[in-house]
């Protein structure tokens, strides 16, 4: 449970046992390890950091340019570089404020057995609330097709992750690059995720009509931003609908009204990803500016908003 000194009753909300201060988290990949951005706020005031996907060996991910603008939106191609999770542990958490907020890792993985040994190796810290599983990347061993697209392959490393870690909550984050989202959420659930996280960022690209040629060195990328909020919006209802776990939102999140546009269709959390580019404070602002908007909504607890869109 993460408390200070600054916890807001009115604010603090439950995901099952994790316990967040507010329901403002930071999306991974867009808040490196969190101690970039100690510049720009008060780590310990934001509900939760997910940081950088984290693979048991160092990645150094696609070649450039591997980010690009879009209207609306930016499209990344990254590769989840990262350092690798034991030097995270070593060099990084350490210096996270874990006792008083969320510090949750995000997990990627080519095969099952890595997700599991990923999740032995992280359920055994104290540093970490919470293991969210990026189900968006390829298996390698069946052949590259994503393990988000497949009901049978995602339950199965939910499992897999499950069955390592231990006491810490196991979140799911699901890819909105499928026919329905709704068999994924579905088939996950079955297999023991404690909460899901939606959505990852939609498959895109971009070109340079001068050049003749793909704007991002790896020719596709991932879509985010303000751009993908409508989509984001819907699936977090529709899957808010069809499970009963509680579910983190995200998607082109950038204002308080955009997390109580996410939480009045159900999301009990949400994450801000890209605007954290728009402006390094954004999270921290918009914690700061929760409560004043709940007042002025005069919304005096969160089971008075969360999932009451009259339909
Ligand atoms: C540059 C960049 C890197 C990302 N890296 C990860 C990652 O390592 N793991 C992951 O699960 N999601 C990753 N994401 C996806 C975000 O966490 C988030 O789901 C997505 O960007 C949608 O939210 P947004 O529109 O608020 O950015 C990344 C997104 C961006 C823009």
């Amino acid at each position: 449970m993460s408390q200070t000194s600054s916890t807001n009753p009115i604010t603090t909300v439950s995901l099952g046992n994790l316990c967040l201060k507010n329901p403002i988290l930071t999306a991974s990949g867009t808040f490196g390890y969190g101690l970039e951005f100690a510049p720009y706020g008060n780590l310990s005031s934001l509900g939760g950091i997910v940081v950088k996907g984290l693979s048991l060996k160092p990645r150094k991910g696609n070649p450039v340019p591997r980010i690009v603008e879009t209207p609306c939106g930016m499209l990344n191609a990254i590769g989840l570089q990262n350092i690798g999770v034991e030097k995270f542990l070593a060099h990084k958490l350490p210096k996270l404020p874990w006792k008083e907020t969320a510090i949750i890792a995000n997990l990627y993985a080519q095969t099952k057995e890595e997700f599991a040994r990923l999740a032995e190796i992280l359920a055994r810290e104290k540093g970490i609330a919470a293991l969210e599983v990026n189900i968006s990347c390829p298996n390698v061993k069946e052949g590259g097709v994503l393990f988000g697209q497949d009901p049978d392959m995602a339950a199965q490393v939910t499992e897999a992750v499950k069955k390592n870690a231990g006491n810490k909550p196991v979140i799911v984050k699901l890819s909105p690059n499928v026919t329905d989202i709704k068999v994924i959420a579905r088939a996950v659930e079955k297999a023991g995720a404690d909460i899901l996280s939606l959505i990852n960022t939609l498959s895109g690209m971009a070109v340079n009509i001068y050049t003749q040629k793909p704007m991002l060195a790896n020719i596709i990328g991932g879509l985010s931003g303000p751009a993908i909020k409508p989509v984001a919006l819907k699936m977090v209802y529709e899957v808010v609908n069809c499970t009963n776990l509680p579910v983190i939102g995200i998607g082109g999140i950038s204002t308080v009204e955009d997390v109580l546009e996410f939480i009045l269709v159900g999301a009990t959390a949400i994450q801000i990803g890209t605007a954290n580019f728009m402006r390094p404070d954004k999270a921290f602002q918009i914690v700061e500016e929760l409560p004043r908007k709940l007042a002025q909504l005069n919304i005096g607890s969160w089971s008075e908003w969360r999932g009451k869109l009259k339909v």
